[in-house]
């Protein structure tokens, strides 16, 4: 079992649309996905429709009142569960700042589902802060997949991930962060904007960026709102092929563990060669 954290400290790049739309493609090719909402927002709780319904969240079980196997729920896609979020959640980031071994919480209470071997991959849904869920969330996870928006500023959003994956590293909250790879959002094939961005990314973070990269696309924001996937709320057209592809990738990089994901401080921008 993996855990993946999908993270960017910067809003609306794409990190639940991916969590979600990514965990339902490798559902769909018979891989088990859990998905923790770890964003009070709770967008890719309502993704599900599961907007309404109080103390489902991962909130208990990180301040330790209850199991995190407790809050799994399944979807409406086989293979696919996820631990909700609302807006208790947002009292957890205070909360367990004043706890013992408060970086860990989320390890901790992740814990469990490492010894019955149920998912083969862990999506944290990571808020769009620097606060101590998102932090919980980086010294949790093995790996870090970060969407970032086909616009001006990705590289500099990058930089500045780089440089947390490597203070995670330097606290020793988590010795093994690796950033897993990037993903480039709401491509515009039209704009010469989007197609500059995707070169310079790749230019300075080489095969750690993922060849697929997502369109934008109407479908993609629409189909939360009907508690769908793209996958089911128009399964052929050109996002949900993205998202497909896109797992696709994601399992090729999976597949001999460790072996393609090298670690950050080779290709940080840093030390790139001018
Ligand atoms: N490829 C895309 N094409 C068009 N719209 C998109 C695409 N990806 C995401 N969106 C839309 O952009 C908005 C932000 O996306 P999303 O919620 O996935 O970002 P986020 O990084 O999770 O945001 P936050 O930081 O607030 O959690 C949403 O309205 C979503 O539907
Ligand atoms: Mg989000």
């Amino acid at each position: 079992m993996k855990i993946v954290a999908i993270a960017n400290q910067k809003g609306g790049v794409g990190k639940t649309t991916t969590a979600v739309n990514l965990g339902a493609a490798l559902a769909e090719m018979g891989k088990r996905i859990l998905l923790v909402d770890l964003d009070p927002q709770a967008n890719a709780t309502s993704s599900f429709g599961l907007q309404d319904i109080e103390g489902i969240s991962l909130y208990e079980p990180l301040l330790g009142g209850s199991s995190i196997t407790e809050k799994i729920f399944p979807t409406r896609r086989e293979g696919l569960f996820i631990v909700p979020a609302d807006l208790d959640l947002a009292g957890a980031e205070v909360e367990i700042a004043r706890m013992p071994n408060h970086l860990t919480r989320l390890a901790e209470t992740l814990k469990p589902l490492h010894t019955d071997e149920t998912f083969d991959f862990v999506f944290l849904d990571c808020p769009p802060s620097l606060g101590i869920l998102m932090s919980n969330a980086l010294a949790a996870a093995n790996e870090l997949l970060t969407p970032i928006q086909c616009e001006y500023f990705a590289l500099e959003g990058l930089v500045k991930i780089v440089r947390l994956i490597e203070k995670v590293l330097d606290s020793g909250a988590n010795e093994r962060l690796e950033l897993g790879g990037i993903v480039m959002t709401m491509f515009d094939a039209r704009t010469n904007l989007s197609q500059q961005v995707v070169a310079d990314v790749r230019k300075h973070f080489g095969e750690r960026v993922y060849e697929t990269v997502i369109p934008r696309s109407v479908r993609l924001s629409e189909a939360p709102s009907f508690g769908k996937s793209i996958l089911e709320y128009a399964p052929s057209g050109p996002a949900a092929q993205a998202y497909r592809a896109l797992a696709k990738e994601f399992l090729k990089r999976h597949a001999s563990p460790a072996s393609d994901v090298a670690t950050v401080k080779t290709h940080s921008p840093e030390n790139r060669e001018t």
